[in-house]
């Protein structure tokens, strides 16, 4: 489809992949839930159940791990990519819930990819063992990549081959169980990577699905303090099977603060007061292990680093709303390390935890954003906030997100959206 836009014309994207731009929970479920509606599929790239993606939709609450956040949808394909890690447990789990809130999962709409690593009991325990200094999820997840990387990894298409798996694994304590699952989960397996090229040359439109965030990227995030996938726009090649040049057009989610779970560095933390009360506001505690997030200022080098390293499109701004109230909100705009001035971020540690930002402030509002439905009627702070992240981060703002509810949403460009 094409439209026409500041006297040129556009061509409507038929796929576009969704990003976390900062260390995760930047609000990619709700915005994957929202964009959904007009999408015939949804595939998640990467990442396991590590992930917490929360979809409020009827003023019903949904946490998603393994699941792709179009399954609210009905009549629509969501598959779980070759990139993505699975507990055949936790992922049944989920399935249960959805099933007992009325939702339809089955494999007419929910695939898995025969390729992806299956995480076992083996896994979470090293995990908890030695994820601490991390502050990892304690799910698994490095370790079962770490064995997909050292090539002993098990494949979702072993693991529910009854054959192979009782081979493999016969000895251990959790073979029964173990083997439940697997026979529970096989009718969900397919060749991912075949059905999502068919879409691709059928023009259907996609959403490809990312989890964590950019700086938790193995590559390009905060190293060691990373997960253990690529959360960044390769991983949606690697992990789905597709070619660079198919995927359309990407949107960066970036919250209108930053949060971290876990330990590393954090040059624009709040440990004060302030902190806490945005915190609060914003119900920052991990969807997945509910530890409280630590929270700070946006830090506009992480925005510009992102939409860099992953060439976004557009960006949607979330939790806006959370920003109500504040007299004076910062914007760090550099980093000041050893008395030199540092524009561009950077992964290395020693910057990272020596430096101190630099702030622009700027005046907040008062409003209660909650029932905006349209980008006049935000605050003029409000508004003068979206268009200095719009301009620092060198990239256009598509949305704007101010409450949970898939119908808090507000469009601002809609030539970077399916319509
Ligand atoms: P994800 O991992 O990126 O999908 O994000 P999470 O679901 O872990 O965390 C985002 C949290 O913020 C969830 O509780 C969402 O319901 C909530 N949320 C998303 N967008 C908004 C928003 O614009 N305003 C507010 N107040 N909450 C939001
Ligand atoms: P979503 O998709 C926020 C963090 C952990 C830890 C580090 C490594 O909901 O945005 P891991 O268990 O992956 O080995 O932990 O990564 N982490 C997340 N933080 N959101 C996530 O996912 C995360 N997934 C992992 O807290 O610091
Ligand atoms: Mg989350």
């Amino acid at each position: 489809m094409f439209i026409y836009h500041s006297n040129i014309f556009i061509t409507m994207p038929k796929n576009i992949a969704i990003i976390g731009m900062q260390w995760g929970d930047e609000g990619k479920g709700k915005v994957v839930d929202f964009l959904a509606e007009n999408v015939d599929v949804i595939a998640r790239f990467n990442g396991g159940n590590n992930a917490g993606h929360t979809i409020v939709a009827g003023g019903k609450k949904t946490i998603l791990h393994h699941i792709p956040s179009g399954i609210l949808h009905k009549n629509k394909l969501n598959i779980i990519g070759n990139g993505v890690v699975i507990d055949p447990k936790v992922i049944l789990e989920e399935i249960d819930t959805l099933k007992k809130a009325g939702v339809e999962v089955s494999p007419k709409n929910l695939l898995i990819s025969e390729n992806a690593h299956v995480i076992l009991p083996t896994h979470i325990e090293e995990d908890k063992k030695t994820g601490g200094k991390i502050g990892t999820t304690s799910r698994g997840i490095g370790p079962a990549y770490a064995d997909k990387a050292a090539r002993r990894g098990l494949r979702f298409c072993q693991f529910s081959d009854k054959k192979i798996f009782s081979e493999k694994f016969f000895r251990e304590n959790f073979f029964k169980e173990y083997l439940e699952y697997a026979q529970k989960l096989a009718p969900f397996m397919a060749d991912t990577p075949l059905i999502i090229s068919n879409n691709l040359d059928k023009s259907k439109k996609i959403l490809f699905e990312g989890a964590q965030g950019a700086l938790l990227d193995i590559d390009h995030g905060t190293y060691p303090y990373v997960t253990s996938s690529n959360t960044t726009i390769g991983g949606v090649c690697t992990g789905l099977g597709i070619g660079p040049k198919k995927i359309q057009s990407s949107i960066g989610i970036l919250k209108a603060y930053t949060t971290r779970v876990g330990e590393g560095p954090f040059p624009t933390e709040l440990k004060d007061e302030l902190g806490e009360i945005i915190r609060m506001k914003g119900h920052e505690f991990g969807s997945t292990t509910g530890r409280p997030r630590r929270v700070g200022w946006l830090d506009v080098l992480i925005a510009r680093y992102s939409a860099r390293i992953n060439g976004l499109d557009s960006i949607a701004v979330t939790k806006l709303d959370v920003l109500s109230g504040l007299k004076k909100i910062k914007i760090c705009v550099a980093y000041n390390h050893n008395g030199k001035k540092i524009d561009d971020f950077t992964t290395k540690l020693d910057v990272l935890e020596n430096c101190e930002p630099v702030y622009e402030e700027m005046d907040g509002w008062d409003e209660d954003l909650a029932k905006m439905t349209k980008y006049e009627q935000l605050p003029s702070n409000a508004r003068k906030y979206i268009k200095r992240i719009e301009e620092l981060a060198k990239a256009p703002i598509s949305i704007i997100s101010i409450g949970p509810g898939r119908e808090q949403t507000i469009v601002l460009r809609k030539e970077f959206l399916f319509y």
